[in-house]
């Protein structure tokens, strides 16, 4: 993943983005990324992804992620498919 590829796609935000964020903020805990224009408060996707970026910048290592934006957006398609069809419908409350 390049550095304007977007970790969060719901709300856009890039790697370059969180990475500045992390660096400038020091979050204490994964979830304080969310303030990063709202990263991880929409479909909830790229929480694993913003907390492997926060274990990296724990850990002092480089943050990155090894994988490619194309497989990433597909994955996250399939995620949210699978996640309307566990939605419960009208129908299922009779
Ligand atoms: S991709 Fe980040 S909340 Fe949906």
């Amino acid at each position: 993943m390049d550095q304007d590829d977007h970790v969060c796609l719901c709300f856009h935000v890039s790697l370059r983005k969180l990475r500045a964020f992390i660096k400038r903020e020091s979050p204490k805990v994964p979830s304080q990324i969310s303030e990063c224009l709202g990263a991880g408060t929409g479909c909830q996707w790229c929480v694993p992804f913003l907390e492997k970026l926060h274990r990296q910048a724990e850990a002092g290592e480089e943050m990155d992620l090894a994988v490619s934006p194309e497989s990433y957006a597909k994955r996250r398609a399939a995620y949210k498919q699978r996640k309307e069809s566990d939605q419960p419908s009208a129908d299922d409350s009779r």
